[in-house]
């Protein structure tokens, strides 16, 4: 054997490598991780609605909120939709606003607000989501509490106005309970109510609501996901951001979570083997390719190694006839173990 052939083995492994996902233009709700700590959030994804409500008494206006989230794709458009009373397509996370003029006969306007997403096809904004385990976080407030914090950006508004728009971002923490699946009290898209029927769980759910309420700042609600504020933050370079709060109270966010689906185990093991044999068969046709054009060869002699492979029948060969021998002499001795 040349010995320059033995150096090749590491390029197809190197070339399959490259063959795996990578996420970089937006992050994976299957995958979520911080500080090495994974999460999978998959059944988390969907619409999801929150509500607020706010009022203006100044200009005698009120404002209904209705806060669209899903962590896992792109919201899409109602039937009939129109960039009048939708977010951008590429919005993760979508206010839509209705102005109430209380004193003009309560008429109203429709008004979204784009507040995080990836808008390629606009302005190029990113939703550049960052994650952070909340109990690496610096803040006091976050001490004994586990979970995960999500902060995704992209959003303005307007959304066109370059100069005085309003950048956007939401900040959703995603915390461990382990009673909960994320989905009690949930809103669809749709505006179905999904009823709650854990009827044995309510005295105790009521007084860890309390517990909750008197602790955090956000909206005193049973469902899940709960609105938590939705204002302006100082954010780099003393510019004004408009964060949208969520807490989002599951399972999912535990460290010790099980997977959702028992499948993805061996996902490690599903890309290990297939990176192993491309690399044995790459191998074998890249060698047998230099071997040919090389050397001449043909036959068995194109295959790299093709003497020791044409050898293994007679090695299998040999060495089951050793194991029957070994077995058929303990079998004899085993006379004598039986006395
Ligand atoms: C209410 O209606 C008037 C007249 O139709 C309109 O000019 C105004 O913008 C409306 N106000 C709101 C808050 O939609
Ligand atoms: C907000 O949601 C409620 C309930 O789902 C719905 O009745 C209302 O029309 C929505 N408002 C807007 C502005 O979409």
């Amino acid at each position: 054997m040349a010995p320059s052939r033995s150096r090749m083995t590491l390029l197809p492994l190197l070339a399959a490598a490259s063959l795996l996902p990578s996420s970089s233009w937006a992050f994976d709700c299957k995958e979520v991780a911080a500080s090495g700590v994974h999460f999978d959030f998959s059944k988390l994804g969907g619409p999801h609605i929150v509500h607020w409500e706010d009022e203006d008494l100044v200009h005698e206006m009120q404002y209904k909120y209705n806060f669209t989230v899903d962590i896992c794709q792109k919201l899409q458009w109602d039937k009939g939709g129109s960039q009048a009373t939708e977010c951008h397509h590429g919005a993760r996370v979508c206010a839509i606003r209705e102005d109430v003029n209380l004193a003009m006969d309560r008429n109203s306007t429709i008004t979204p607000i784009d507040i995080a997403g990836t808008y390629k096809s606009y302005n190029g904004r990113d939703i550049d989501a960052k994650f952070e385990l909340l109990r690496k976080s610096e803040s006091n407030s976050d001490a004994g509490r586990e979970g995960i914090r999500a902060v995704l950006n992209g959003g303005r508004f307007p959304f066109d106005d370059k100069k005085s728009g309003i950048d956007q971002r939401a900040i959703i923490e995603f915390v461990c309970d382990k009673k909960r699946t994320g989905l009690e009290g949930d809103e669809k898209d749709n505006g179905d109510k999904e009823d709650d029927n854990d009827d044995d769980d309510k005295k105790e759910e009521k007084l860890r609501r309390r517990e909750e309420s008197s602790k955090g700042k956000c909206e005193d609600s049973d469902a899940s996901l709960r609105f938590c504020g939705y204002q302006q933050e100082d954010g780099a370079k003393d510019k004004k951001i408009q964060t949208l709060r969520l807490e989002w109270r599951t399972e999912y966010a535990c460290e010790d979570a099980p997977p959702p689906d028992g499948g993805s185990h061996w996902g490690f093991f599903g890309w290990f083997f297939i990176i192993f044999f491309l690399a044995i068969a790459t191998y074998l046709i890249f060698g047998s390719w230099l071997n040919y054009n090389r050397y001449g060869a043909r036959g068995w002699e194109l295959l790299p190694h093709g003497d020791t492979i044409r050898d293994i029948p007679y090695i299998a060969k040999d060495f089951a006839r050793k194991v029957v021998g070994t077995v058929q002499g303990g079998g004899s001795r085993g006379g004598y173990a039986a006395v």
